[in-house]
């Protein structure tokens, strides 16, 4: 896969699977438009990249769910590269709840985060997108076709990102701009760090469902930046409008 000269934006860079695809997509030659709100995090991954091919990405302190910030990263994105290739809309957070116990509260700020900002965002990329043809990858959740009774917030915000994903791509396809999704299964991230899991919970949650797994095996981060690569990549021209699975077979069960 060949990504020289192309300027890749990732959303939620500065941990987990946007930190990994960064990582991943440096090491291909990307130009990279890095955002996330930790700006500490967000120069760490950004450091990391540059010393793969010594191609210095564009760090982003933004809020996606902020519309000031949405603008400003794609004006920033334009001013400092010129031109948008690949937008990967992966920024995302997790609230635990279902329809008796939760709130509205956590209902706003997981549909602003996985739902409104992507809209936002992608309405912002989408005129450059159609000058250099480029695609996007959005990254989308197993729980967007799997009901839990878990987080119903969460769920309910995946399931409207696929078919975002397919409304955009259709729209796009003559414009020969293509749009995906990854639906991945558990990764190991921070996610689940944010609604309270401390690390010894994590270990025996992630090994629970690993367990569970037909594969038996983790999914890792690095595993979801190789299918989001190839997602943004010329080998998937002719891929557009499908969620993609990457889970160890766990929608099996
Ligand atoms: N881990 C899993 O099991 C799993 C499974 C399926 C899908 N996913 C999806 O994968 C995506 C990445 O999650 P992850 O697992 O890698 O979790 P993570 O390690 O917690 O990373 C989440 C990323 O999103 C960023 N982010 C969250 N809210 C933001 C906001 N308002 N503005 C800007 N950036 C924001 C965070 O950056 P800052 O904290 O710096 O703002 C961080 O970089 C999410 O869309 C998630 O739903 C995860």
């Amino acid at each position: 896969m060949e990504f020289t000269d192309k300027v890749v934006l990732i959303t939620g860079a500065s941990s987990g699977i946007g930190a990994a695809t960064a990582i991943y997509l440096s090491k291909l030659s990307a130009k990279l438009v890095l955002v996330g709100r930790n700006e500490k995090n967000l120069k760490r991954i950004a450091l990391y990249c540059e010393k793969s091919k010594e191609i210095k990405p564009l760090a982003i302190t933004a809020d996606v769910t902020n519309d000031v910030d949405a603008e400003r990263i794609v004006n920033e994105t334009i001013e400092h590269f010129g031109t948008l290739d690949v937008l990967i809309n992966n920024a995302g957070c997790i609230a635990m709840g279902g329809i008796k116990n939760s709130t509205m509260d956590s209902y706003d700020k997981v549909m602003n985060t996985n739902m409104r900002s992507v809209y936002q965002l992608t309405m912002l990329a989408v005129p450059h997108l159609i000058k250099t043809k480029g695609c996007i990858v959005n990254t989308s959740c197993i729980a967007s076709t799997k009901p839990s009774t878990m987080a119903l917030a969460y769920n309910t915000s995946k399931a409207a990102l696929d078919q975002f994903t397919k409304c955009v791509a259709l729209e796009l396809a003559t414009d020969g701009v293509r749009v995906n999704s990854v639906n991945p299964g558990f990764v190991k991230t921070n996610l689940l760090k944010d609604i309270g899991l401390n690390d010894e919970q994590l270990v025996h949650f992630a090994q629970n469902v690993v367990g569970n797994m037909p594969l038996k095996q983790p999914v890792e981060g690095e595993d979801v930046a190789s299918l989001i690569a190839f997602l943004a990549s010329d080998k998937s021209k002719s891929i557009t409008g499908s969620n993609y699975v990457i889970d160890g077979g766990s929608l099996l069960r």
